[in-house]
């Protein structure tokens, strides 16, 4: 890909055309447990290279304004969060969740005249949702299945990744690396197996030549990866990509429908969002606990914080005698960090200039130009894909499907979110 192509696609502070796009939609911008109960302490929140403060008011209402103060630009987080309003500490400035002055000790007529930036906030399945693009253009709540369900049917965690989005979203919806970086953590993950044993771990170990192919929908893909099943059927790997930065991967054993969302901090760092959902009952016990553990899909963060354990400053505490043991295929545990190991390893923004696309990276191929032709449309005035709700209703499955039946066909039908369908999961 060319270096012009590759910047339009990663770059995303505000004013660039990816920001530009990336703004028209609801953006994941913290979880609700950052801002518990109202008056709580305000955080820091970078977004697509923009210095924010996310709040919680007296009302419990959340909020994120520019961290700067309008006065002389101290910062609001060392503010006080008091009576429905951040008040600076250095000169007693207070502003509300709308980023409007409510209090100016020393002109107080002028208050009604100033203003710091700040975007509505919507709260919804357990992420404070901020919507940072043209106010006359906000778009209804997602849609996503995972955020409507009940909490107690629901897991969700972000970590700190140190690269660029894109090369972290085309991670999630490359499947092939399944039977190489994550070969043994089957083995290794409990949460990933029922009581040891997982029906299709023979298919993703014995036949590592998958076959792609994808569907392109209006609001993203569908990624279908072949592998050789019983003697009369396939072995499926579905994964969904949802207009911009959304991805449904393929469940294991019993186990919940699995999701990320790749949300740019600035080019070179994103956050990391996965989640975990049962449409129809709660997370079982077990189960939950070993999510809050890191396993699965969420890793292990340092204590209050959102940076993994194993990270790229203890070279993911990489152990090569698990390695030459077959117990971690590179010597890092965990589906998590083996993923943003060798995602970061790239580069904070990988060089797409040296890489040699295959078969198999069909999807990563194809998202990239659909996202050109998002990009493309929205200058031509057209509403940026995957807006309307219905279009974000889909699942992923882990399958084994007949020979003989149209794959695309049935997973149009059997992958809409809808109650009547059972979760397809091997
Ligand atoms: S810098 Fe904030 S009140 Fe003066
Ligand atoms: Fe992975």
């Amino acid at each position: 890909m060319s270096e012009h192509r590759a910047d339009i696609l990663t770059r995303t502070n505000a004013g660039t055309p990816m920001g530009d796009l990336l703004r028209r939609y609801w953006v994941p911008a913290m979880l609700a447990e950052e801002i518990p109960e109202p008056d709580c302490p305000p955080v820091r929140v970078k977004l697509m290279g923009e210095k924010l403060l996310g709040f919680r008011d007296t009302k419990g209402r959340p909020g994120l304004v520019r961290e700067l103060c309008a006065h002389r630009g101290a910062s609001l987080y060392f503010g006080r969060n008091e009576d429905c309003g951040l008040r600076c500490a250095y000169h007693g400035w207070k502003f509300d969740i709308n980023g409007q002055c409510v209090d100016l000790p020393s002109a107080e007529k002028m208050a009604p005249r100033v203003k710091i930036p700040a975007y509505p906030c919507i709260e919804q399945g357990d992420v404070i949702w901020a919507y940072m693009g043209p106010p006359e253009l906000k778009p209804e709540p997602p849609g996503l299945e995972w955020s409507l369900v009940p909490g107690s049917h629901r897991y969700l965690s972000k970590r700190f990744q140190e690269c660029n989005y894109l090369q972290a979203m085309e991670g999630g919806i490359d499947t092939s690396h399944v039977s190489y970086v994550h070969r043994f953590e089957f083995d290794a993950d409990p949460s990933l197996s029922i009581n040891g044993h997982l029906p299709s771990k023979k298919y993703i170990v014995g036949d590592p030549n998958v076959v792609f192919h994808v569907q392109e929908k209006p609001s993203g893909l569908t990624i279908f990866g072949r592998r050789n099943g019983e003697i009369d059927s396939f072995y499926y790997r579905i994964t969904q990509w949802i207009f911009p930065w959304f991805t449904l991967v393929p469940p294991t054993g019993q186990r919940a429908v699995a999701g990320h969302i790749w949300v740019p901090i600035d080019d070179e760092n994103c956050w990391t969002w996965s989640i975990n959902y049962y449409p129809d009952q709660p997370i079982p016990a077990q189960e939950r606990k070993w999510m809050e553990e890191g396993a699965g899909i969420h890793g292990k963060a340092i204590a209050g914080t959102y940076m993994p354990v194993a990270n790229k400053g203890n070279d993911y505490l990489i152990d090569r005698k698990a390695q030459r043991e077959n117990r971690a295929y590179s010597g890092v545990f965990g589906l998590a960090i083996q993923d943003s190991s060798l995602q970061e390893s790239m580069g904070a923004i990988q060089d797409r200039s040296i890489e040699t696309l295959v078969g198999t990276d069909a999807a990563i191929a194809r998202t990239r130009s659909m996202l050109l032709q998002a990009l493309k449309d929205l200058e031509d005035g057209l509403t940026p894909p995957a807006l309307d709700t219905r279009s974000q209703r889909v699942r992923s499955a882990s399958v084994l499907i007949d020979k003989n039946k149209n794959v695309e066909e049935w997973a149009l039908q059997a992958l809409e979110a809808r109650k009547e369908n059972p979760v397809y999961s091997l």
